[in-house]
């Protein structure tokens, strides 16, 4: 065994490396949820973080041993982490929890799916075999997302001394929806998640519907409720082949824990002197006197922006007042660029929004700012300055957007926010709530948030913020770490 006490493994890590016409390697953040909450705790907590070699930059620094402190990054063959990452993760579970296939976009189970599928269990099993490795003796492990179902199981095989945790930083599908999954496929994710001595959701909601997935599956029974509000639990059931009689093996435990926004960081962050560049730019493209309803996103089917952008329109529809008025900022950032529904996606958000300009622009006035250039200090410059924020997702596990808009906004801003959001749980009470599929009540939604008194919208602004921040990244993490150590084996 290794010398790691605590370890935390991810397909996306920390860090990425660009290599630069000099031959040199250049470092910059990660992006997406899961980044952005387990980046405040890597390093503090002592822990490792095992992750995937992602670009070439990220190739060339494990060829040449150069990394960061407590991160190891693996490098998977390309072919075997493209099947595994793009074929199975992104297209298969990624659509199933997120509910997003639908006709003519629908899941065709055939020799490809099943190529691709051994190509996954060969990219968990090198998390594995990398994690059986670095862990000290009766360490904790806390594998992360749905790239990596299959890795508690085998880990549990290889190392039953481990404490091991699965966090689900999407939602889980629904069981009439996850029974679209082959039916040896869906035994399998469930085995190797069940592998965990806890698996952890980011709201009940999720954990409900991994919990009634759960009970169709023949070795398992799932308890409902624990005495006095004890935590859920999936029992492993054994029948003695002999008497018939059942024994139970062991519990896996269901956790919750909402990941929160770090305030501090952002706070920070947010007034560094490159993020007040960036307002003064951003309050230029906008034009004096105009409201600003912003949007930060993945370029992601699931985020909605299309339907966010219709919305829009139909505001300046129904609204002829507001014309030169306002204007929507919508940061869309390239994401999962390999799969060609994605790069479909990104078109159809620039057709949409060079529609509306073309529809109702004038040589003073873009109605909407569309930029696709990831830029973090950019994001944080519009959410200082947000009037609205509009985070309308069809399906997300939590949605950090909508948490961090409140915390950093300068004057208060108004939050439209779709029930379908993990973070609708929390923040539903002082947001605007939309039903994301429905386009007329968005923008039905867009004009009260416009139009909501200044004193109002800060004070929710003020509950937001609160609700937000409840659960930072280093207790959300520090919380599953001891719900694990503490947990009876
Ligand atoms: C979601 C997932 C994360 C993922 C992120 C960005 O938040 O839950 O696991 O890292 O999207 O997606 P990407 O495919 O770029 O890693």
């Amino acid at each position: 065994s290794g010398a790691a006490q605590v370890l935390v493994a991810s397909n996306r890590g920390p860090v990425s490396y660009e290599v630069g016409d000099d031959g040199s390697l250049r470092a910059k953040r990660g992006g997406g949820g899961l980044v952005s909450g387990l980046s405040a705790i890597g390093p503090d907590a002592g822990a490792l973080w095992v992750c995937s070699a992602l670009s070439d930059g990220d190739r060339e620094a494990v060829r040449r041993g150069v990394g960061e402190d407590g991160v190891r990054m693996l490098d998977i063959p390309a072919d075997v982490h493209a099947d595994a990452y793009n074929g199975i993760a992104n297209s298969v579970l990624w659509f199933v929890h997120h509910m997003l296939y639908q006709t003519p976009l629908e899941p065709v189970f055939d020799a490809e799916f099943r190529r691709q599928w051994a190509s996954y269990e060969t990219y968990n099993r090198a998390f594995a075999e990398a994690l059986a490795q670095e862990a000290a003796e009766g360490a904790a492990v806390l594998v992360q997302d749905y790239h990596l179902c299959l890795v508690p199981g085998m880990l549990r095989e290889l190392r039953p001394d481990l404490r091991i945790g699965h966090f689900s930083h999407t939602p889980w599908a629904p069981p009439e929806y996850f029974a679209m999954l082959p039916d040896d496929i869906q035994v399998r994710l469930m085995e190797g998640l069940l592998g965990a001595d806890r698996v952890a959701f980011l709201t009940w909601r999720w954990a409900t519907a991994f919990e009634n997935c759960v009970q169709g599956l023949d070795p398992y029974r799932w308890l409902p409720l624990w005495p006095s509000g004890a935590p859920r639990a999936v029992e492993h059931v054994r029948k003695d082949p002999g008497t018939g009689r059942e024994r139970i093996t062991r519990k896996t435990l269901i956790g919750v824990h909402s990941l929160g926004a770090d305030a501090e960081f952002l706070h920070a962050r947010s007034h560094e002197p490159d993020v007040e560049e960036r307002m003064a730019a951003l309050r230029e493209e906008i034009g004096a006197g105009r409201k600003a309803i912003v949007r930060v996103d993945r370029t992601e089917l699931s985020k909605n922006i299309v339907r966010g952008l219709l919305a829009y329109r139909q505001l300046l529809d129904d609204h002829p007042e507001l014309l030169e008025q306002v204007v929507h900022v919508a940061f869309a950032y390239p994401s999962r660029q390999d799969l060609a529904v994605y790069r479909d996606y990104t078109a159809e958000v620039q057709r949409v929004a060079d529609e509306i300009n073309s529809q109702y622009g004038t040589p003073g006035w873009t109605p909407v700012v569309l930029h696709v250039k990831d830029d973090f200090a950019r994001s944080l410059a519009a959410y200082r300055l947000a009037d609205v924020a509009l985070v309308n997702p069809i399906r997300d596990g939590m949605n950090l957007v909508a948490k961090e808009v409140p915390v950093v906004s300068d004057e208060g801003c108004a939050l439209v926010l779709s029930r379908e959001a993990g973070a609708f749980q929390e923040l539903g009470k002082d947001a605007i709530a939309v039903n994301p599929y429905d386009v007329i009540g968005t923008a039905t939604a867009l004009h009260e948030a416009l139009t909501m008194p200044t004193e109002e919208r800060a004070e929710r602004t003020k509950r937001l913020a609160a609700a937000a921040t409840a659960l930072p990244p280093a207790q959300w993490f520090l919380e599953q770490l001891n719900a694990l150590r503490d947990q009876a084996s």
